[in-house]
């Protein structure tokens, strides 16, 4: 089973999850599995909110109805990916950019299923670059805030979010206590977010093995 095999296997399992009205939808390789499988099952639900304007895209591809968050309140569910994911389940996520709309539909939303296959499940979170969105004339400011903080940001270059700013991946961070990271990034004035998941975190993992599907809850 390689990992493509895997991620299909964890975004069938997160259709059990699938509430009758509308469900959040996330970004990325894995979420685009999920979209895939919610296709074959699209007369069950009302319809979805797209976490980014690519799943927005790829679940309308599918004739699947995409929401407004604004119109729809507080969701029952919300599925998503992410780049690495701790057994307290605190995540890095923002690999692909979504990492504000990722956190603000995250917030609406009840339950938090990721869906990641194992190679994702780490012991302290880090490893993976640090995704913080910028308000592009704070990029440089913000850049010495985070050296300052222990980080070496990069800028991703040629990369802009669907809410107009940039990404800085940062490197070299300690991230022992990641609540606390997530709260201390935030207040960097001219950061928009940051893709430490913690404060809010997932409430099951979905993960990919070569076995078959685990299922794991905050430790
Ligand atoms: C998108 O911005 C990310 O938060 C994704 O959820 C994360 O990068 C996981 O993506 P894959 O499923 O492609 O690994």
């Amino acid at each position: 089973m390689d990992q493509n095999d895997m991620k299909r296997a964890v975004a069938r399992a997160a259709i059990d999850f699938v509430p009758q009205g509308i469900i959040g939808v996330g970004t990325g390789s894995t979420a685009n599995f999920f979209i895939d499988e919610l296709a074959g099952i699209k007369g069950r639900f009302d319809g979805a909110v797209a976490s980014s304007e690519a799943t927005a895209q790829r679940l309308r591809s599918h004739g699947i109805k995409v929401f407004e968050l604004n119109e729809v309140g507080d969701l029952d569910v919300y599925v998503d990916g992410a780049d690495e994911i701790t057994r307290h389940m605190h995540m890095i996520k923002g690999g692909g950019g979504a990492l504000t709309r990722e956190k603000i539909v995250a917030a609406c939303s009840r339950q938090f299923v990721c869906v990641a296959d194992q190679t994702k499940l780490v012991d302290v979170l880090g490893q993976f670059p640090l995704p913080v969105e910028v308000i592009p004339m704070a990029r440089s400011y913000v850049a010495r805030q985070l050296v300052k903080m222990g980080g070496q940001p990069r800028l991703r270059e040629g990369f802009v979010t669907d809410n107009g700013n940039v990404i800085l991946d940062v490197v070299g961070l300690n991230i022992l206590d990641p609540v606390r990271m997530e709260s201390d990034i935030n207040q960097i004035v001219g950061v928009v977010t940051n893709g430490l998941f913690a404060r809010r975190g997932a409430d099951i993992l979905l993960m990919g093995t070569p076995s078959g599907v685990e299922m794991l809850r905050p430790a």
